[in-house]
């Protein structure tokens, strides 16, 4: 089953046009996810286990952007409904590989992953951010400012929650986002 989630033509994130095409996992992708956040650095690398589930149990959320050509993996938002709160969509993590940073295929993967079947009642995009990730800062700024809107931050997890030295993750909220009536075509399955 292969799923496309997004006509390139229709996209908000406009740099990643053409090469890029974003699609629902499935478990098989975990190992390749697995490896993008070793190899790719920023992240904390979980196990392979929790990478096959993120593309099983969460992969009505999570979003994979490939190649359009030969389908190698560049990015992925691991991302999931809020269980008390399900108009809020949690971004787990995000990345992208190297070679193909810069190209607005995160900024892609966020706005794919609003688009999704799943994401229709969602009015909240909340993510923690290390403050010394300023990729990572840009990255849901810049999603704000396209949506038109609000922006907020507010205090995350701080270090004492985590074992050894990890940075504090602060909170950041985005919201109400204003979603139209949608008109587009269901996803299939
Ligand atoms: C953060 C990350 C996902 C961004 O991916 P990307 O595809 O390069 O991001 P985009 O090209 O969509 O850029 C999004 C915005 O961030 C800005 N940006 C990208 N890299 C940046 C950097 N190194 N420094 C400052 N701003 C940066 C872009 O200019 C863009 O802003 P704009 O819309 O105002 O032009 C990528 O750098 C990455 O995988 N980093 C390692 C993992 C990580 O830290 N993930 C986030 C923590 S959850």
């Amino acid at each position: 089953m292969s799923v496309s989630l997004s006509d390139p033509s229709t996209d908000l994130a406009p740099r990643a046009r053409g090469s890029v095409r974003t699609r629902a996992p499935r478990p098989a992708d975990g190992v390749a996810v697995h490896r993008l956040v070793r190899e790719g650095g920023g992240l904390e690398p979980n196990t392979g286990y929790a990478y096959v589930l993120l593309c099983d149990h969460f992969a009505s959320t999570t979003t994979l952007a490939v190649d359009a050509e030969d389908g190698a993996l560049l990015g992925f938002v691991g991302a999931y409904l809020v269980p008390e709160r399900p108009d809020t969509a949690f971004v787990w993590q995000v990345g992208v590989a190297r070679r193909a940073r810069g190209r607005g295929v995160a900024s892609r993967l966020l706005d794919a992953l609003l688009a999704r079947d799943a994401c229709r009642g969602v009015r909240f995009l909340e993510a923690t951010v290390a403050p010394s990730n300023a990729a990572s800062r840009r990255l849901f700024e810049s999603f704000a400012e396209r949506h038109r809107a609000p922006f907020a931050w507010s205090d995350g997890y701080a270090p004492s929650l985590f074992e050894g030295s990890h940075e504090r993750e602060q909170l950041i909220r985005i919201g109400p986002l204003d979603r139209a009536p949608d008109s587009r075509p269901q996803e299939q399955h």
